[in-house]
């Protein structure tokens, strides 16, 4: 069986870890190469992909190792610029071996809004009696997404002032982000609700937060696998200290989408979105952690993550991105569904990393290394030099663009 903990992968040379992955994840020879050229988008996709087209910014992608979600081996991609979030993500995935994370989501049901001003005061009911005619006017919208198993299922109104209402359109948008279908839908049910409201619809469009598409991960650390039960004990005061103060809580929330973002830039859907939906989500009874960690009876680690994630696997940049394509390939996934629960796993294993380092050795420690190299490429050195001069620089404790440029010279000298 195949196996996603793959020691020393952090050491290798990149053309050993693209065969790696290549044969873990069945890519092709020309895929292997687009992953080894460090240009994968071509002028011509970019160019219809947004408008006034110069060139391509990029990213660097790392693969995360050890990972299990759902009894499946993963090595998961991550596009992202900040040093640690890839090795850190592999580590909470190897300390949670053997048993890993479990993780399910709902069906990918979105939101439409649709705003209505001035509706007569009984249109709720009115809205609520017409629900099939609006329902089926949605989906004349979208055959193929309803032939699928998706489209319009429902409608919710509510009154959010004396002559403001919005009706909500729930639509099953199957293996898509959404929304495409849902603007699509929400623009063409306007004209119906306004003849039913008496009201005048003013926006009609996709709401960010997708409380009915939900994503959840489990996982148990064995205290052992951690630490020790001090470890344990360290990081449930880390998670209460977010519980209590809402400018740690932003915090530990940006480092749980350090990992989700990183998987959904490398799978080209939109980040911004998902960004939104996860901070409002958190933010509905008070802004909270999105994750919770508690220690079990037996003295080990349960954290917990659930939150609003709005991806897709076709459609948009997933289908047009040729990385993003490979990228999914990696993954394995054939649903949204099983791409939002990886998401979710890699969001609670990057919050477990961040907050095992902040409460026991600190974040700083674990930088050092590749931040030593950024300031050494700064300064000038190449290739073999970076390593070089790199850890002189952690040696003496001076990570430092001067002393960089010093050491530089000096091993140009010899
Ligand atoms: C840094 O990108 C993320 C952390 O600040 C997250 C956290 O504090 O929990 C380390």
């Amino acid at each position: 069986m195949k196996s996603s903990r793959i020691p020393g992968f952090y050491k290798m040379p990149i053309e050993e870890r693209v065969k790696i992955v290549k044969e873990f994840a069945g890519l092709s020879d020309e895929e292997a190469e687009m992953l080894l050229s460090f240009c994968a988008l071509p002028k011509d996709i970019a160019n219809i992909m947004i408008e006034n087209v110069v060139g391509s910014m990029q990213l660097p992608l790392g693969i995360a190792t050890n990972f299990i979600i759902n009894g499946r081996e993963l090595l998961i991609p991550m596009a992202i610029e900040e040093t640690s979030v890839v090795a850190a993500a592999s580590n909470a995935a190897k300390m949670a071996r053997p048993d890993g994370f479990k993780a399910k989501a709902t069906e990918p049901v979105m939101i439409g809004q649709i705003q209505i001003l001035n509706p007569n005061r009984d249109a709720k009911e009115k809205i609520l009696e017409h629900k099939d005619d609006i329902i089926s006017l949605a989906n004349a919208q979208d055959k193929i997404l309803v032939e699928l198993g998706g489209g319009a299922k429902d409608i919710e109104a509510k009154w959010l002032s004396d002559d403001m209402m919005v009706v909500h359109l729930l639509v099953d948008v199957r293996d898509a982000m959404g929304a495409n279908a849902v603007n699509t839908m929400a623009e063409a049910v306007a004209p119906l609700l306004e003849k039913i409201t008496g009201g005048k619809a003013l926006l009609r469009i996709i709401s960010n937060l997708a409380i009915y598409r939900l994503a959840e991960a489990e996982v148990i650390y064995r205290k052992e696998n951690i630490g020790g039960e001090d470890v344990v004990d360290r990081v449930v005061k880390a998670y209460e200290f977010a519980v209590l103060d809402i400018f740690r809580a932003a915090t530990h929330n940006k480092g749980i989408m350090n990992g989700i973002d990183a998987v959904v830039i490398a799978t080209g859907n939109d980040w911004r979105a998902v960004e939104a939906g996860a901070h409002a989500y958190a933010a509905m009874n008070g802004y909270k952690p999105l994750t919770v960690w508690e220690k079990t009876e037996d003295g080990n680690l349960r954290g917990r993550i659930k939150l609003p994630l709005a991806v897709g696997i076709v459609g948009g940049a997933t289908k047009v991105h040729p990385m993003a394509k490979i990228c999914l390939k990696i993954m394995g996934v054939k649903t949204a569904k099983e791409l939002a629960e990886i998401m979710a796993a890699v969001g609670l294993a990057q919050n477990f990393a961040a907050l095992r380092a902040l409460a026991t050795k600190g974040i700083q420690a674990g930088h050092m290394k590749l931040h030593a190299q950024n300031i050494a490429v700064m300064a000038g050195a190449k290739g073999d030099e970076i390593e070089v001069v790199a850890k002189k620089m952690i040696e003496e404790g001076k990570i430092r663009m001067d002393r960089a440029k010093e050491i530089l010279e000096d091993i140009r000298k010899e």
